[in-house]
C-alpha cells in the first residue's frame, strides 16, 4: 500500500495478510482463555466505534467460544491528530454478572480506554479485559492494561483497516503511517 491521496502518501506497516495472521493467533488465544464460556454466559465482546470495527468483525469470526458482540461510541479526536482530552462516551449496555471483553482499534494516550473501562466497571461486570489492534506505548499518559495487543506501532499517526484521519482511509485493507 503505497496510495497517493491528496497530498499525504501512507508508508505500509502491516499488510492485510499480516494482520489476518496475527488475528487467528489472538482469536485463538481469546478462545482458550474463555474456554469456560457457554451460551447461557458467553463471553461478551464490546466494540469501540468507530474505529474497530473492521478488526471485530474479523476477530469474533476467529473465536470458537460462545460470545455476543455489543457496540460502545467514543470519540476524542474531532478532526485532529491529536487527543483532544475530551472522551465522549455512549452506551445504554447493562453489563452486570457479564465477562466482557473491549474490543478497540489503538490505544494511545490511554484516555478512552481509562474511562471506558471505569464506566463499566461501575455497573460491576464479572470480568473485563481489553483487546488492542495496536498499541503505541511511547504516546501512553494514562496506564491501560492490554489483555491482547495485535501490534505495537511508533509514535506516529496511524491510518487503514478501520483506522481513520478525519473520517478518511478506514477502507484501507492494510495498516500504515499516514505521512503529511
Ligand atoms: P487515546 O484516548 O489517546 O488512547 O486515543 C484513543 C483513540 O484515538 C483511539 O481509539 C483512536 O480512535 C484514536 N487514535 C489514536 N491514535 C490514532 C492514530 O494514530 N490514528 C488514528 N486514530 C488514532
Ligand atoms: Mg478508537
Amino acid at each position: 500500500m503505497s496510495e497517493q491521496h491528496t497530498s499525504s502518501t501512507i508508508t505500509p506497516l502491516f499488510s492485510a495478510e499480516t494482520i489476518g495472521n496475527r488475528i487467528r493467533e489472538i482469536g485463538k488465544e481469546i478462545s482458550d482463555d474463555y474456554a469456560g464460556a457457554t451460551p447461557q454466559n458467553p463471553l461478551h465482546l464490546i466494540v469501540v466505534l468507530k474505529g474497530a470495527f473492521i478488526f471485530a468483525a474479523d476477530l469474533v469470526r476467529t473465536i470458537t467460544v460462545p460470545c455476543t458482540v455489543d457496540f460502545i461510541h467514543a470519540s476524542s479526536y474531532g478532526s485532529q491528530k491529536h487527543s483532544s482530552g475530551n472522551v465522549a462516551i455512549r452506551h445504554n449496555l447493562q453489563v452486570e454478572r457479564w465477562n466482557i471483553l473491549l474490543v478497540e482499534d489503538i490505544i494511545d494516550t490511554g484516555l478512552t480506554m481509562q474511562q471506558i473501562t471505569a464506566e463499566l466497571t461501575a455497573l460491576k461486570p464479572v470480568s473485563l479485559k481489553i483487546c488492542s489492534l495496536l498499541d503505541k506505548p511511547e504516546a501512553r499518559k494514562h496506564p491501560v492494561e492490554i489483555a491482547y495487543t495485535g501490534f505495537i506501532v511508533p509514535d506516529t499517526f496511524i491510518v487503514g483497516y478501520g483506522v481513520d484521519y478525519n473520517e478518511r482511509y478506514r477502507e484501507l485493507p492494510s495498516i500504515g503511517v499516514l505521512n503529511s
